[in-house]
């Protein structure tokens, strides 16, 4: 776990207020995640300082990586480990540890009791919607009932399941802010046999504001799920990239969080911001919540850049850090613009065998657990 983490006041606070998540946002004293300390220059340097011409210096690297940098490298290629092969050999997987065996999900005779996880990340762009859509596809594929809940005024995930936004009969905003209306109106079934979605659009932006005048505002999105729990075995609620009411409804109504984290340096700055509403919500409304895990995702083996952020992931988050990574590749925007998940699009990619691997790391963490 990162260190140096401020957990905001220690002094007893009654309830929770937006203006105490917008106020750590703009002026949060939590410290970030320090720079990363590269590993040291062995150089002919000199004592004062100077070093030897850079063609001259070698890296060592703390943590042995299984992949070497490629000279040339293909444009498409995806230097994938089978997964086939990591749960025979004891390989060393991306995050610098060894892959562990992951045991094959049995299959379910009865459903029900779900999970509910959140996609969280106040950073845009780092794959909530994408781990959302494949992880829960891969979960449906191995005979798990899914709930996606697009919780995300852009609807990205909708969209990305085939949805119009502007041809929605009901969605989730009509189940927030209407209390005639039910579970059953607005869930739509996927391409994916399994998997069912609560679709949403622009209006949910208005949920935001409208629930500020709302008893036990944080609560709400917890209150219109709690229907759904008993008839599948896990709900991923997909975030919009901020730390606003309609994240901390999610974080409220669920048992843990997968935060998806882009191989890229600047993604590192914000994950103690992050970490401190996660700590706030705990705290305050949902003592239950959990991290259930750090997932890189946009990886690219052969640049030194992602091998080191990834490193400093593990160094600052341990065994959170997922093993599975999900490594860079088009084949997902292409996926979602046909409307689908990588594992029926592209069933056979790199990419799904990835999120299948995602979907036994969580079902060992937590729901086979
Ligand atoms: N592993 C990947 N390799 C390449 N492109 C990816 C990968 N994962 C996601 N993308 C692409 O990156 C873009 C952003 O991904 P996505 O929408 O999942 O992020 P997000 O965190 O949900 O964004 P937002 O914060 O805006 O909701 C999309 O175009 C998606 O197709
Ligand atoms: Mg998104």
């Amino acid at each position: 776990m990162p260190r140096g983490l401020d957990v905001g006041s220690s002094k007893p606070q009654r309830g929770i207020s937006v203006n105490d998540f917008s106020a750590g946002f703009l002026g949060s004293s939590a410290s970030e995640i320090p720079p990363l300390v590269r590993p040291p220059f062995v150089t002919g340097a000199s004592k004062d300082g100077s070093t030897s011409p850079a063609g001259e210096q070698t890296v060592t690297e703390p943590i042995p990586f299984r992949t070497t940098v490629v000279a040339e490298p293909e444009p498409e290629r995806e230097p994938d480990p089978d997964p086939g092969d990591t749960e025979t050999t004891a390989e060393i997987g991306a995050t610098g540890r060894p892959f562990p065996v992951l045991p094959e999900p049995q299959p379910l005779t009865t459903h029900g009791n779900a999970r509910i996880i959140s996609m969280c990340n106040q950073k845009g762009g780092v794959g909530k919607t994408t781990t959302t859509i494949n992880l829960g596809a891969s979960l449906a594929e191995y005979g798990r009932k899914v709930l996606l809940v697009d919780f995300d005024p852009q609807g990205s995930l909708s969209v990305g399941l085939g949805l119009n936004p502007h041809d929605m009969e009901a969605s989730i905003y009509n189940l927030l802010m209407d209390r005639e209306t039910s579970l059953d109106d607005v869930i739509v079934p996927t391409v994916v046999p399994g998997m069912d979605l609560l679709p949403s659009n622009i209006d949910l932006s208005a949920a935001e504001v409208q629930l500020v005048h709302e008893v036990a505002r944080e609560q709400t999105l917890q209150r219109v799920l709690a229907p759904a729990i008993s008839k599948y075995d896990v709900i991923l609620i997909d975030c919009q990239p901020s730390l606003g009411l309609l994240t901390v409804n999610a974080l409220t109504a669920s048992d843990s969080v997968i935060v998806p984290l882009e191989c890229e340096y600047f993604a590192l700055r914000g994950v103690a911001l992050l970490k401190t509403t996660i700590d706030k919500v705990r705290e305050r409304l949902n003592p239950k919540l959990k991290i259930e895990g750090v997932l890189g995702t946009m990886y690219d083996g052969r640049t030194l850049h992602s091998r080191e952020v990834m490193e400093r992931l593990v160094q600052a988050w341990g065994d959170t850090v997922f093993h599975t990574v999900i490594r860079r590749t088009i084949k997902f925007s292409d996926s979602t613009v046909a409307g689908e998940p990588i594992t029926t699009y592209a069933s056979t990619s790199s990419g799904a065998d990835s999120y299948r691997s995602l979907a036994k790391e969580v079902l060992a963490r937590c729901l086979d657990a």
